[in-house]
């Protein structure tokens, strides 16, 4: 059977960071760290409801996130322009070596999936407007289970709605603890380092494979 690739969305083909731009307007140069401070305190808020199972979709985690770091940053937004960055939030871009990956590693025939802790509905939108989406076979996301990653439920989901085998299924994740989740449930991993200064969590679990972007992946998984 080919081997199943599922692609972590937000971070790992969608730039989370995008609304940087957006974000220089209402909160001016501080605009990197407040979109940094977002992201961990969004990743943050999906980890605790799922250990609390007090599920909210991932746009609300991405919504209270806001809140926090307007708060942390001392910024009064006006509804319109929480709404905006929100909205902005469903159409950010995906990095640039994305497209030609994909299309590269589904002529290979590798079967291509999104995996993520957006609802699908989130996704697909996403993937869409990106446009990426007809290079996958499907969506498949944690809200189906009413959890987050790196719970090991999530990645069994996975397997099942992708009709993959363990021994057949990579992650492909920029995000140490998607990586480490899936591994830790028996798939192996590529951990996508994006930056340079990205660390990997020092767990004594190495990714299976780190590539330094999508462009390798084609040449690197068997
Ligand atoms: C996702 C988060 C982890 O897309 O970035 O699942």
């Amino acid at each position: 059977m080919s081997v199943t690739l599922a692609f972590d969305v937000y971070g790992t083909l969608i730039d989370t960071h995008g609304v940087v731009s957006k974000l220089q307007n209402s909160v001016g140069e501080q605009a990197q760290a407040f979109s940094e401070t977002w992201r961990d305190k969004q990743l943050e808020y999906s980890f605790r409801r799922g250990l609390m199972q007090n599920y909210e979709n991932f746009a609300v985690c991405t919504s209270h996130a806001l809140d926090y770091t307007c708060r942390y940053y001392k910024v009064a937004l006006t509804k319109e322009q929480k709404t905006e960055l929100l909205d902005s939030y469903r159409t950010l871009p995906a990095f640039e070596e994305v497209e030609d990956s994909l299309t590269r590693l589904k002529a290979a025939d590798f079967r291509l999936y999104a995996f993520s802790n957006g609802s699908a509905d989130a996704v697909e939108t996403l993937l869409i407007a990106a446009g990426i989406r007809e290079l996958f076979l499907g969506v498949v996301s944690v809200d189906d289970l009413k959890s987050f990653k790196p719970e090991p439920a999530v990645y069994h989901h996975f397997l099942k709605q992708s009709g993959a085998s363990v021994s057949d299924a990579w992650l492909i994740s920029s995000n140490p603890f998607d990586v480490l989740g899936a591994m830790s449930a028996g798939m192996r991993a590529a951990w996508v380092q994006r930056s340079r200064e990205a660390i990997f969590d020092p767990w004594g679990i190495e990714p299976t494979l780190t590539v330094a972007s999508l462009r390798e992946l084609p040449e690197s998984i068997g």
